[in-house]
């Protein structure tokens, strides 16, 4: 439960609201699922390194170099049609099953994505799950031209939605992720879909759920809170 009620809700992206795995699978089984397990983590490894080297290449251009290096560690060869097939998919991720009813059920409080994503990927993903309803603001890291977990890129919550950290809830699944939010000073939600274990980086969420679908369970007085304005 947080500490004191969220005036706000920001919600990760890639891994917390929408699968990636799924983009792989819209591929119909020609890809195999080791290839999208290594894709994501180079997809990952590069924005941290191109942080600390402090040379910004899109999260289009990542996945994009990061689809490639995965698929020759695999030995997998990926025909320029196939990886331009993939690179459209990551355009149309899956939401994962419950994500709809729980923002459904978090009527009343207003909702933002801050994510690695462009703005082009997140709009798209969004609209394609029918989700833009539900969002005020969609951050993309496109702003501050770097990556998670970079507190430049946090920051960016607190201005856009125009409150203190600390009175908003970031929710991530992915745990390095809710980490760095909470280093910089959310509340914060870890989203544990996968039953994993909790890592040791010096700072952890606040609590934790299995699904989204828990969250008007735990944020009972959200519902409640409709003179905020809906967005
Ligand atoms: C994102 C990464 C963490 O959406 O997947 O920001």
């Amino acid at each position: 439960m947080p500490a004191i009620p969220p005036q706000a809700i920001v919600f990760d992206a890639y891994g917390t609201l929408f699968d990636v795995h799924s983009v792989v699978q819209r591929l119909g089984g020609t890809v195999p699922p080791a290839l999208s397990i290594l894709w994501r983590q180079k997809q990952l490894e590069y924005t941290w390194l191109r942080s600390l080297m402090g040379r910004y290449e899109d999260f289009e251009a990542v996945t994009q170099a990061a689809l490639h290096t995965a698929a020759s560690q695999l030995k997998i060869v990926i025909e320029a049609d196939q990886s331009d097939a993939l690179m459209q998919a990551y355009l149309l991720p899956a939401a994962y099953p419950e994500v709809k009813a729980g923002l459904e059920s978090l009527q009343g409080i207003p909702l933002a994505i801050l994510s690695n994503g462009t703005t082009r990927m997140l709009q798209s993903a969004v609209r394609h799950n029918g989700l833009e309803a539900h969002f005020a603001e969609v951050i993309s890291v496109e702003r501050v031209k770097t990556y998670k977990p970079s507190p430049m890129v946090y920051a960016l919550g607190p201005q856009v939605l125009k409150l203190p950290a600390n009175q908003i809830l970031f929710i991530s699944s992915n745990w390095w992720d809710a980490a760095g939010a909470k280093a910089f000073g959310y509340q914060v939600c870890w989203c544990n879909r996968s039953a994993a274990e909790p890592e040791h980086l010096g700072f952890g969420p606040d609590f934790t759920i299995s699904h989204l679908g828990q969250l008007g369970l735990v944020l009972p007085g959200v519902n409640l809170k409709s003179s905020i304005g809906a967005p």
